[in-house]
């Protein structure tokens, strides 16, 4: 590869919301004009991407009439038709209206959940129309600002409860899809309910069908709680939860940021296109970015040609970092393939794991060895800056 033009077959999607942004933020108005969601897909469809997301309220108005939010459906699924493009992910806005300030599942007032519950079943029967096969929830709004104001268990019995009404209501209807649940640990909320990967994870499996639920973890997010989003991904792959993904870019923990995938924490972009092509990641590859507000609509398409653009260069660094005899040899003298082994033989007990001999000598070779990090991570560094070989 060198001109890293995306194709179908790299199963890049993006949400509607993404490139749709007028740039509406907390201290200014919009900077770009609406951005008709059939537009979308034929540009996306132009710039190679394979898929398109959205929420609800991205297609039609949160007060659409029955005969507006049809015709509004009409026109996306005929650029979907004329384009090809597929719909792999859909999601529900239970964050923009003033009805879910203090939340959509785990509001406080339960008419408000009520009416969250009964928005998303509406949006589920869509997204399943349009072939979706994942159902994000991005639970933005719910937490809380201070202590007093949300009892976390309580909030998160009734989080259990919306997961297995929805659930139940997959079943029902006999519908191939699964959840995907998205962490974050604070904003627009001071602090959100399921704030990381770890927390979410513990969480599916306290539901009535765990087996429907996993994750789609973004990268900002899990970077906004100081935590490693490669490590993350890596391990919602070790408990098969590793449903979709938010690809973006952020500088640390801060405000969340949405870069373009590739920007921010580039180390980071580098571990997260290694472990989700290793790890046996199949789904699509999604991003999650909000186009600076400086930029006009020129300036959107190329940020999202970036994203796609980092993606691919990143995946061919991977490819020939693992391909590289140093880096082999590197990996060995690690003792990377040791890691892999079992620590007890075939067969073998606690007992004779215990009656093993250890003398002074052993324990002190052992202790004196180094692990050769720091030359695999320099090969590493050479792969990613352009100098390796
Ligand atoms: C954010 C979130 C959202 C969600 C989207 C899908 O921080 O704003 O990442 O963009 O991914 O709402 O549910
Ligand atoms: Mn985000
Ligand atoms: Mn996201």
């Amino acid at each position: 590869m060198t001109d890293y033009t995306p194709t179908r077959e790299d199963k890049f999607s993006f949400g509607l919301w993404t490139v749709g942004w007028e740039g509406v933020d907390v201290f200014g108005s919009a900077v770009r004009a609406p951005l008709a969601p059939a537009d979308a897909v034929h540009k996306l469809a132009e710039l190679g991407a394979y898929g398109v997301t959205f929420h609800d309220n991205d297609v039609f108005p949160f007060d659409a009439t029955a005969a507006q939010r049809a015709d509004h459906i009409a026109a996306f699924r005929k650029a979907l038709d004329e384009t090809g493009l597929t719909v792999p992910m859909a999601t529900t806005n239970l964050f923009g209206h003033p009805i879910f300030k203090d939340g959509g599942f785990t509001a406080n007032h339960r008419d408000v959940r009520r009416f969250a519950i009964r928005k998303v079943v509406e949006n589920i029967d869509l997204a399943v129309e349009l072939g979706a096969k994942v159902y994000v929830c991005w639970g933005g709004r719910e937490g809380a600002e201070s202590g007093g104001a949300k009892d976390i268990r309580v909030a998160l019995d009734r989080m259990k409860e919306a997961y297995d009404i929805l659930g139940q209501y997959v079943l029902d209807q006999g519908y191939d899809l699964k959840f995907a649940v998205e962490p974050k640990p604070n904003e627009p909320r001071g602090d959100i309910l399921l704030p990381t990967i770890g927390h979410a994870l513990a969480f599916i499996n306290e539901l009535e069908h765990p087996e429907l639920v996993g994750l789609n973890p973004e990268v900002g997010h899990e970077e906004m709680a100081g935590v490693n989003f490669a490590h993350g991904i890596a391990q919602a792959l070790w408990h098969g939860k590793l449903f979709h993904v938010d690809l973006n870019g952020q500088h640390g923990p801060r405000f969340d940021q949405d870069l373009r995938f590739g920007a921010g924490n580039l180390r980071g972009a580098f571990w997260a296109v290694d472990t989700l092509e290793n790890g046996g990641y199949d789904g699509p590859r999604h991003f999650d970015f909000k186009p600076p507000r400086t930029e006009d609509m020129e300036g959107v398409w190329e940020s999202a040609r970036g994203c796609m653009r980092n993606y691919l260069i990143l995946r061919e660094k991977s490819r020939a970092f693992r391909a590289d005899p140093q880096v082999q040899a590197a990996l060995a003298a690690s003792k990377l393939d040791e890691l892999a082994r079992p620590t007890l033989a075939e067969g073998e007990t606690l007992a004779s794991l215990r009656e093993e001999d250890w003398d002074d000598a052993r324990i002190e070779a052992l202790a004196e060895r180094g692990m050769g990090f720091e030359r695999l991570d320099q090969l590493a560094m050479d792969h990613l800056l352009g100098v390796a070989g």
